[in-house]
């Protein structure tokens, strides 16, 4: 029987990563999915059982490297090394929280900090655990980072969101640049609008669909590394 290949999913919410993990399901993918709350997700992995996916899941905080080196490799474990890895945290909260819209005022260094330990230096511990575990399926290995519109548009009532997005972008092109001639992939998905599962362009199913693009890319010399979206 033919070998199946992993995806693993970092960020695992109701959203953007269900869908990708949803579409990589239903082309033959197992799926390993990893956020802070175990009752999500396994909820979540019931959910994608019985569409008829292989799952396995990890409590994993990206701020903290230990966490993702436990947690990856739990998945790793239960499913097999990765061959594309999704790092999908953004530090978005809702309104009224720290990491909620502010103004400009209000954005403390304790949260502009909190801002950057999840979306840019928790993108790095993915990315530096995906350079030394990702393995190569039909020619390539492939490591897509979710980004957002604010990382080239910031506006003032996100600015630290903002700021750690742009580093998170920043980041995902060194990677992109560095790892090409290693046979690794590194794309980024900049979504520029609010992710609704009505929206005819920014659902999670059409969001998926741009990873999709990204994975088929088989031809180095013509891998894109940002779809802006
Ligand atoms: N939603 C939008 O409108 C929108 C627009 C543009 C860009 N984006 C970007 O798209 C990505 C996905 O957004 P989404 O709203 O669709 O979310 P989602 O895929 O539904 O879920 C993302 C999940 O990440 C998890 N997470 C948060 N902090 C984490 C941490 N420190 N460590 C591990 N997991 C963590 C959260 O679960 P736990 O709380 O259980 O950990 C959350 O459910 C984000 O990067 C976001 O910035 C979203």
């Amino acid at each position: 029987m033919a070998t199946k290949p992993v995806i693993f999913v970092v960020g695992y919410g109701p959203g953007i990563s269900e869908g990708v993990a949803e579409l990589f399901a239903s082309k033959g993918f197992k799926v390993g999915i990893a956020s802070r709350t175990e009752s999500k997700l396994s909820a979540a992995s019931e959910s994608l059982n019985a569409k008829g996916a292989t799952v396995a899941t990890a409590v994993i905080d990206v701020s903290s490297n230990p966490s993702v080196i436990y947690g990856l490799s739990k998945l790793t474990i239960a499913l097999g090394a990765p061959n594309v890895l999704v790092f999908n945290v953004g530090s978005n909260g809702p309104p009224g929280t720290d990491l909620g819209p502010k103004p400009l005022e209000e954005i403390t260094p304790e949260i502009f900090e909190k801002h950057w330990r999840i979306s840019a230096l928790g993108a790095l511990h993915v990315a530096r655990w995906s350079v030394d575990h990702l393995v190569p399926f039909d020619g390539k290995k492939t490591l897509i980072f979710t980004g957002g519109g604010l990382a080239k548009d910031p506006r003032p009532n996100h600015a630290g969101l903002a700021a750690a997005k742009a580093a998170m972008r920043n980041l995902s092109r060194v990677y992109y640049n560095v790892h090409k001639p290693n046979g690794l992939h590194v794309g980024l998905v900049t979504v520029r609008g609010f992710v609704t599962p009505e929206s005819d362009k920014w659902s999670p199913k059409l969001i998926a669909e741009q990873y999709w693009k990204l994975y088929e890319e088989k031809d180095p010399e013509s891998w894109t590394w940002e779809i802006d979206y």
